[in-house]
Parts: structure tokens; sequence; C-alpha cells
């Protein structure tokens, strides 16, 4: 695990940020780290694809209303530690991504921006508005309740990633998918060294902690008809 440091941010417009990260170690989508701030239980942070600064360190882009914004904004440096979980190959490697948030979508744009920038289709369904320039262009967004529009979104996906609630029903759904189907928990993970166990939650093989497996599980993980945590 390293630790790293955020030094400086740019507002690059719809409320996005980008901030330079010195020392990022190398992850993959679907990984992420804990921002440590002191006061507070550590910020997930789900980077996606970052861009050289061309002096060793990296642009990280923050949407609109991540918890981390204000927190840059004092420019004071910060620590981060990770990174933690595993990827999502089969979500990198698909061709047509659906994606359903009914909350801040934050941990899985990254997602949608790396499957747009490889060729791939994407469609984004959210529970809420959320600033259009702040969403890929070339993505289709639709906005309403995440039951009724994954119930009306024909069956064209290979890959499927699910952050929304109600979570029993849209885990039923992606368990039916025929595609790989993914869910995102809404967890903090508060230590994330594996000592806390406040992340676990119930699969078919046990307890499991998300700080280590990740917070982006196969649906086919959980067991069916089961509180989620
Ligand atoms: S966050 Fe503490 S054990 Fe996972």
């Amino acid at each position: 695990m390293h630790n790293t440091i955020w030094t400086e941010q740019q507002s690059i417009g719809g409320g996005r940020i980008r901030a330079r990260w010195q020392n990022i170690p190398p992850h993959t989508l679907g990984q992420f780290f804990l921002l440590d701030v002191g006061w507070t239980a550590p910020i997930p942070i789900f980077p996606g694809e970052t861009t050289a600064t061309g002096d060793g360190g990296a642009w990280v882009e923050l949407p609109p209303a991540h918890p981390a914004q204000p927190l840059l904004a004092v420019a004071a440096p910060l620590i981060a530690r990770g990174p933690f979980g595993k990827g999502v190959p089969a979500l990198v490697e698909c061709q047509h991504l659906l994606i359903a948030s009914s909350t801040l979508p934050e941990r899985v744009l990254p997602f949608a921006w790396a499957a747009l920038a490889r060729g791939a289709s994407v469609s984004i369904l959210l529970g809420r508005p959320y600033p259009l320039a702040a969403l890929p262009i070339a993505a289709e967004v639709y906005v309403g309740h995440i039951p009724n529009l994954l119930a009306q979104t024909p069956n064209w996906a290979d890959g499927l990633l699910i952050q929304t609630e109600p979570w029993q029903q849209c885990l039923a759904f992606a368990q039916k998918s025929l595609c790989p189907s993914y869910i995102c928990l809404p967890f903090s993970p508060p230590c994330g060294n594996g000592i806390c166990a406040s992340c676990a939650v119930q699969t078919q093989a046990g307890w499991q902690l998300t700080c280590q497996a990740g917070l982006i599980l196969s649906a086919n993980t959980f067991p069916n008809s089961q509180t989620l945590f």
C-alpha cells in the first residue's frame, strides 16, 4: 500500500475539478483509494483513468459534489492510501455497458468514461438529475425510477453496473441478467486495513471484507433474496 499526496486542484467546468496527485501507484478500474482527512472517516476515491502531468504526477478528475472537492479547495496536502479492492475486468472489456445509479454516481462514472474512450456504447440510468456537463456527451442518459428504467431497458448490454436503491429489487434484476452484472456498494470503509470489520458484507462464500474484496462485486456473489448489509 502506498501513501500518495494531493497537492493542487483546478476547476474544469460542469462542477468537476481535476486534482494533481503525486506518486499515484498503479491501479485498475474498480479499485479505490482512501483519502485520510483526520477529523472524519476516510473518503473513498475511484480515480478511473488518469492523465500524466508531465512531471511524475497525474491529474485525477472528481465529479460534481464529490466529498473530496471541499478538502482539495484548501490546497493543503492530503494523504491517500491504496489501491484497495480489485479491478473488474468484465466491465473493462464489454462493448455495451449499462450503468444505473440512484445516488451520486462518482463510483461508477469512471467505467462510462473508460468504455467510451475505447469505442464501446454506454447507457446511464440516473435516479435523480445530475449536471449534464459532468456526464459523457456520447452516453445515452435517462432519469427516472431506477427499477422502472431497468425493466424498460432492452436487453442488449454485455456489462451491467448498479449503484442504486432499492437494493433488493436491483440485486434481483442484476442476478437475473444474462450479462456480467456488478453491484457497487455505498460503503466508506473506515480503516481499509482489515481490522475494524465494519465493511463486511454477507456473500455466498460467507462474510467478506469489502476493503479487500472491493466495493464493486459480482451480483452473483450475494445470496439470493437476502439483505446486502
Ligand atoms: S474497512 Fe476496516 S476491515 Fe474493512
